[in-house]
């Protein structure tokens, strides 16, 4: 009963919810996409040239964002996530695959084919557990492999973007990013809920 009730409070709260009715509003897929679009409104992040990887994309928000702007022919997105994601546009290019699994990063980087990229992305979070001391590694393990997978991929001055929960283990990512980047700029959107312990880390500049 408790799970319920609990459930019902969610989805109470979550109809309600002002970004999830101004996402549906605008034809995005998830909430989520209001977070990306209010911090590319701030920081500029993509122009239409651009190679991107979007990790952890399902249902597909943020990538319908940036094939919005990535409209160039030379750019690309590649939306990567365990789940299915149905098709969103010419541009994007649609993996499903766990990333944590060798082969997935294998197939990742088979699309890429040797293209260096302007932008690795990561909204990855694990399903939760609702214990802490579970949950908040498993998210920096997420957050360290995306990391791993930019210091493979990005081109110099490419970016990251990853989400990040507050707890052990924020300070450690956070001085990883500060050696490989030129600028890292700790983001808590607007959109995200006040009561909610995720973070961006915007990391610009990558060292090379
Ligand atoms: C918050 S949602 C992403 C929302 C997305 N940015 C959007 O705007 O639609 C987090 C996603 O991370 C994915 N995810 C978690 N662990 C993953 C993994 N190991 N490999 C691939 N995707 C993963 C989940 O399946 C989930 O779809």
């Amino acid at each position: 009963m408790p799970g319920i009730v609990k459930g019902q409070r969610w989805l109470d709260r979550h109809v309600k919810d002002p970004y999830v009715q101004a996402a549906q509003k605008a034809g995005y897929r998830s909430r989520s996409s209001l977070k990306l679009l209010e911090i590319h409104q701030k920081e500029r992040l993509f122009k239409p040239d651009m190679a991107v990887v979007d990790l952890g994309a399902a249902p597909g928000g943020w990538s319908q964002v940036m094939a919005k702007i990535i409209t160039d022919p030379k750019g690309f997105i590649i939306a990567l996530d365990k789940l299915a994601i149905a098709p969103i546009s010419e541009r994007v290019t649609v993996l499903q695959g766990d990333f944590t699994e060798p082969e997935t990063l294998e197939k990742l980087n088979t699309l890429i084919n040797g293209r260096k990229l302007d932008w690795v992305l990561s909204d990855m979070a694990p399903n939760f557990s609702g214990l802490k001391s579970v949950d908040i590694p498993t998210s920096y393990y997420l957050a360290e492999l995306a990391l791993e997978f930019s210091t493979q991929v990005l081109a110099k001055n490419g970016s990251q973007l990853v989400k990040v929960f507050q707890g052990s283990g924020f300070d450690e990512y956070h001085r990883q990013l500060k050696q490989l980047f030129e600028k890292v700029t700790i983001i808590k959107p607007k959109a995200s809920r006040a009561d909610s312990r995720e973070m961006y880390f915007l990391a610009r500049g990558f060292k090379l």
